[in-house]
C-alpha cells in the first residue's frame, strides 16, 4: 500500500501539525511556505536553453549540501510553518540518495506535499520507489513531441523514455502530473496545440512556460524565440472556443481546461512575472545559498552557517533575513541586482551561467 494518499490527503495524521515557530514572512505581509530544493547541479541532458553543450563549471561534490543538511533544512522549515517541498536540479534523479531525501520529507511533520521536477530520462527507473515513498506530485519537462526536435533541443536521445515516464506516473497514480514544455517561438510554438491535446485523454495538466534568460546566454541573447504568456493565451482561447477557467497553483497564473478533457492547461508567466503579488516559494540552490526570489543575485551562505557549527536557531535567522530583504517582485530582484553588480539591468542574468543551480 503506497503510503502517501493517506498523508496527502490527512487522513495518516492523527492531529493536525502546529508550527513551533512563528511563519516566515516578508515585510510585504506575504508567507512563504514551499520550498524548492535543488539538490544537484548536475544533468543528464543538455538543453539548450539551459546549458552548453559542455556542461557549465559543476562545484566539487563538497560544495553540495549533503543530505543531512537538506534534511536539517526541511526540519527547521516546517517548524516555520512550511508544507509543501519541490526537489530540482540539475536533474534530481542523478542524486543517489534522492528516493531517501523523499521520504525524510514525507515523514517530516508539517509537510503535506513533496514534489519534483525531472527530465523524465531515469524516471521510469525510480518510478515506483518514488510513489512508495509518498512522492505527491511529479513535474515533467518535455519541450516537443517529435524524436528530431528532442535531440536538437536536449542534444540528446531518449523521448521515449520521457514519453513512457508520463505513461508511468499517470498509471502509477501520482497525485498530480505536469509536463512542463518551455515555449520558444521557431522551435516549438507550433506544437502548442498538439500539447493541449494531451490534455484530453490524460489528466496530466500541461503548462507553457515564458522562456527566461537563465540559459548560459545560449539563444536568449536573439530575443527572437520569446513568446509571452499574453500570447499563448491567446492562441489557446482562440483556439478552444469557450475554454473554462480552472484553478490551479500559483505559478499557474492562467489555467484552463477544456470541456470534456481530462487533464489542464496551464501557462505560467515566468519571465513577465504578473505571479509575483502571490509569491510563496523559497528556493535552496544545490550549492546551498538561500535564494529569496527566481530574480535575485543577492547570496544568503546557509551551507557555510551550517558548516561552521550554526544551530538551527541559527538556519531560521538567515532565512528570516533573507526573506526580510525580499523585493516586491522580480522586477525590483533584478533592478537591486544590477544596481549592486554595477551593469545594466538588461545585462543581470549574464552574472548567471545556468539554470541547473537554481533548479528553476
Ligand atoms: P507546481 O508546484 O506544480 O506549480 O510547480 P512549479 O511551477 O512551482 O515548479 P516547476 O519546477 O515545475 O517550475 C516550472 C517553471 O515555473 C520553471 O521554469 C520555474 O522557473 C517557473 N517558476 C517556478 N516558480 C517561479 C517563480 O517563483 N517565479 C518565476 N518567475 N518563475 C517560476
Ligand atoms: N526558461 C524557462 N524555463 C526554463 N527551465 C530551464 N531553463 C529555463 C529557461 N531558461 C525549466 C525546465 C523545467 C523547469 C524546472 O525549468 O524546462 O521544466
Ligand atoms: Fe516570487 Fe520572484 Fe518569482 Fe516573482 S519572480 S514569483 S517574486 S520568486
Amino acid at each position: 500500500m503506497f503510503n502517501e494518499t493517506a498523508k496527502s490527503e490527512g487522513k495518516g495524521q492523527v492531529a493536525p501539525y502546529v508550527p513551533t515557530r512563528p511563519p516566515l514572512q516578508d515585510r510585504f505581509g506575504r508567507t512563504f511556505d514551499y520550498v524548492r530544493i535543488a539538490v544537484i547541479e548536475q544533468c543528464n541532458l543538455r538543453c539548450t536553453y539551459c546549458m552548453p553543450e559542455e556542461g557549465v563549471q559543476f562545484k566539487e561534490k563538497d560544495m553540495v549540501l549533503r543530505s543531512n543538511e537538506i534534511e536539517r533544512v526541511i526540519k527547521v522549515l516546517a517548524s516555520m510553518g512550511v508544507k509543501k517541498v519541490r526537489f530540482t536540479g540539475g536533474e534530481p534523479l542523478v542524486r543517489p540518495d534522492i528516493v531517501d531525501l523523499v521520504k525524510y520529507a514525507v515523514n517530516t511533520p508539517g509537510i503535506k506535499g513533496v514534489h519534483l521536477t525531472t527530465n523524465g530520462i531515469l524516471f521510469p527507473k525510480f518510478a515506483e520507489p518514488l510513489r512508495k515513498a509518498g512522492l505527491t506530485g511529479v513535474n515533467i519537462s518535455l519541450d516537443t513531441l517529435h524524436e528530431d526536435k528532442f535531440e536538437q533541443i536536449t542534444r540528446r536521445k531518449g523521448i521515449g523514455k520521457v514519453m513512457e515516464s508520463i505513461e508511468m506516473a499517470v498509471a502509477l497514480g501520482f497525485p498530480r502530473v505536469k509536463v512542463n514544455v518551455v515555449l520558444m517561438r521557431g522551435f516549438n510554438e507550433n506544437e502548442l496545440i498538439d500539447f493541449c491535446e494531451l490534455t484530453k485523454d490524460k489528466a496530466v495538466t500541461v503548462r507553457f512556460i515564458e522562456f527566461m534568460p537563465f540559459d548560459a546566454h545560449q539563444i536568449w541573447e536573439s530575443g527572437q524565440h520569446f513568446a509571452s504568456a499574453a500570447d499563448l493565451t491567446g492562441q489557446i482561447e482562440s483556439h478552444y472556443k469557450g475554454i473554462k477557467e480552472a484553478s490551479g497553483t500559483r505559478t499557474e497564473h492562467h489555467i484552463y481546461q477544456a470541456p470534456g478533457y481530462a487533464g489542464k492547461i496551464a501557462v505560467i508567466p515566468a519571465f513577465t512575472r504578473s505571479l509575483c503579488g502571490n509569491c510563496s516559494r523559497i528556493r535552496v540552490t544545490a550549492d546551498g545559498s538561500i535564494m529569496n526570489c527566481l530574480y535575485s543575485e543577492e547570496p544568503y551562505l546557509l551551507k557555510d552557517v551550517m558548516r561552521k557549527g550554526g544551530t538551527d536557531e541559527d538556519v531560521e535567522a538567515l532565512f528570516r533575513k533573507a526573506f526580510g530583504e525580499k523585493h516586491i517582485d522580480g522586477f525590483e530582484s533584478k533592478k537591486a541586482a544590477s544596481i549592486k553588480a554595477k551593469v545594466n539591468v538588461s545585462d543581470i542574468s549574464r552574472n548567471r551561467s545556468s539554470m541547473t543551480q537554481i533548479g528553476g
